[in-house]
């Protein structure tokens, strides 16, 4: 992106905008007493568990746990990333998106990008004219047809065919422009030619499918047998796959992506009807690649040579997974025989073949714990503590789901070791959970619930939910400052930002939170149902902060108390304790 959008306007379009009526322009929605529900459209329910608070401006899911503020459901229902979904909000508020003026990083403005992409897409048909037309190009369409791929196959991923000259671009479009786009290489003596010669070109789209790389393979045996794109103000490598929008063209729902390595592996199986493979760019598939690919299926398949390198890339590949996996995605691993890649594979074994390896595949869980036993002797008590070890910080990435208690569950099963961290982990989990699913969790009290965390949480969540609340406290001529709870750091941080932002509902606070470490726990007490109804919210509130404030005295008297018969109090710690006597 070239400009940033202003925070103000994101604050201000949350506000503007009822999600209720966004949410039903998508899903129409059923009011039940004060709030709005509907099936999930992120999982599969028979009974409406999707629910809509117009006071909230927050949509949360009881069945799945999906929640968050407009945009948030614009990301997930529309499959758009963060910048594409304020725009489409703002057009459903009917407004334009402004940008700040501040250039960052490249300094390109919108309009140059905007020329760049029609470049691109000149390019591309100047390729494509071509490999129809030319003798040169008329080669490479034979060697095309040679391995396999259709002329529709061709035109649906555009392929082309860059002639072997110096000049073919530069002497036919504008050099400048060129030059931003990666086309034109500039050699040390300050000769410009053109990067693509004699190549059939692959242009790699992103998913709404605007040109923004090349890459381009040999007709022979030479070196380099591919060159790609560099990266540039259209083109982030990490960040794109080869053949996303040529798959979502085909389905925009797919049940699963295979992950593969070629460009001509992506056209060979969309050729046998594989229609949903999608190559990393000659990088290993990073966290962002995963982002993407799970916004539009919840189950990636990867593809790996089955050799020893082969099999060290997929661990590789692995890693970054772990933060992605959230309940109901899977990822599989699936290793090919040796000197075959999915291209020569499904060629030889056919479609059959191929889809029935793809769907014995090894589960990420049975790879990932195969590898540990593989390197480790299990049937040895240092393997198996070695084996704790090793795998517990990979699984602690995992965000909190059935499937990471499942995953610690096997370790602990594997290694026969019980400890109570993992009892811990558990037990937090719990506790997350029926924040977010028990409706009348914050009156509970479990065992571990002494009464103090009730009002801390109600508190906490009571201000989330109200953020007009802060503004209250502060005209109480009472020091805070001695509030001590668990969770007083985040209540003080809540505070700062709501000083700082003035956030005007809790789906603007949320907002503010995006991508901030608090952004769970600030979600999670959006949610939470304190049971108070409106007009009880400010005493409620204040009720539990003095009952938290009353408990803080207490606790630091205690403790003076305590010093003092142990140890004796300095003068300051003295008068602390006769200012407590006094006013108690
Ligand atoms: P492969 O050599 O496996 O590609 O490299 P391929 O698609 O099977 O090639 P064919 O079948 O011989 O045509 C896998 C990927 O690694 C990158 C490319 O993205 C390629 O698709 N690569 C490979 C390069 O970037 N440069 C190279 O020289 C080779
Ligand atoms: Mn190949």
């Amino acid at each position: 992106m070239s400009s940033r959008i202003p925070r103000q306007f994101i604050d201000e379009l949350l506000v503007r905008v009822d999600i209720v009526d966004l949410i039903d322009s998508h899903l129409p929605l059923k009011k039940t007493g004060n709030s709005f529900v509907a099936r999930c459209p992120f999982h599969v329910e028979k009974s409406p568990s999707f629910s809509v608070s117009r006071k909230k401006q927050f949509f949360h899911c009881f069945g799945c746990g999906a929640s968050g503020n407009a945009i948030s459901f614009l990301m997930d229902f529309s499959h758009l990333d963060f910048v594409e979904a304020v725009e489409d909000l703002a057009g459903f508020a009917g407004v334009e998106v402004p940008r700040e003026s501040i250039e960052y990083q490249s300094g390109q403005k919108k309009g140059d990008l905007n020329s760049l992409y029609v470049l691109m897409e000149q390019v591309a048909a100047f390729y494509m004219e071509q490999l129809r037309t030319s003798d040169e190009g008329k080669k490479a369409a034979e060697y095309l047809k040679n391995r396999g791929v259709s002329g529709n196959c061709a035109s649906d991923f555009m392929l082309g065919y860059a002639p072997d000259e110096w000049k073919a671009l530069a002497g036919r479009f504008n050099q400048k422009l060129l030059i931003e786009a990666g086309l034109l290489v500039s050699s040390e003596n300050g000769q410009i030619y053109d990067r693509f010669r004699g190549r059939i070109m692959f242009p790699i789209r992103d998913k709404r499918g605007r040109i923004i790389g090349f890459g381009g393979r040999v007709l022979d045996n030479s070196l380099p047998k591919y060159l790609n794109s560099p990266e540039t103000s259209l083109f982030h490598k990490g960040k794109e796959v080869y053949g996303l929008y040529e798959l979502l063209e085909k389905d925009a729902k797919p049940q699963r992506i295979l992950i593969v390595e070629g460009y001509m592996d992506v056209i060979a199986l969309a050729q046998f009807g594989i229609h949903y493979s999608v190559a990393a760019l000659g990088t290993a598939a990073s966290q962002a690649h995963l982002d993407l690919l799970f916004r539009f299926s919840s189950e990636l398949v990867f593809c790996f040579d089955g050799d020893k390198a082969g099999r060290e890339a997929a661990w590789r590949a692995m890693e970054p997974a772990f933060s992605s996996l959230k309940d109901g995605r899977q990822i599989r691993i699936m290793l090919l025989p040796q000197n075959q890649d999915p291209d020569s594979l499904v060629r030889e074994e056919g479609v059959d073949g191929f889809i029935s390896r793809m769907q014995t595949a090894e589960t990420l869980s049975e790879f990932f714990f195969g590898h540990f036993s593989n390197e480790l002797n299990l049937s040895e008590m240092e393997g198996r503590a070695q084996l704790v070890s090793k795998v517990k910080p990979y699984l602690e990435k995992m965000p909190e789901s059935v499937f990471k208690e499942m995953m610690f569950a096997r370790l602990k099963e594997l290694s026969g070791w019980v400890s109570l961290d993992v009892l811990e982990n558990a037990a937090t989990f719990a506790s997350k959970q029926s924040l977010k699913q028990a409706p009348r969790a914050a009156g509970r009290k479990g065992p571990q619930d002494n009464g103090r965390l009730s009002s801390a949480r109600v508190a906490i969540a009571l201000l989330v939910q109200n953020p007009r609340l802060a503004e209250v406290l502060e005209q109480r001529e009472i020091d805070w400052s001695e509030l001590e709870f668990s969770g007083v750091t985040l209540f003080k941080n809540i505070l700062q930002m709501i000083a700082d932002k003035n956030p005007a509902n809790a789906a603007v606070l949320v907002e503010c939170y995006r991508g901030a470490a608090e952004e769970k726990s600030i979600k999670a007490l959006a949610l939470l149902d304190s049971q108070v109804s409106d007009d009880k919210i400010d005493a409620v509130f204040f009720d539990s902060l003095d009952r938290l404030l009353i408990q803080a005295r207490e606790t630091a008297l205690t403790r003076l108390l305590n010093k003092g018969k142990a140890e004796g109090l300095d003068a300051e710690e003295k008068e602390a304790l006769r200012k407590m006597l006094a006013t108690k």
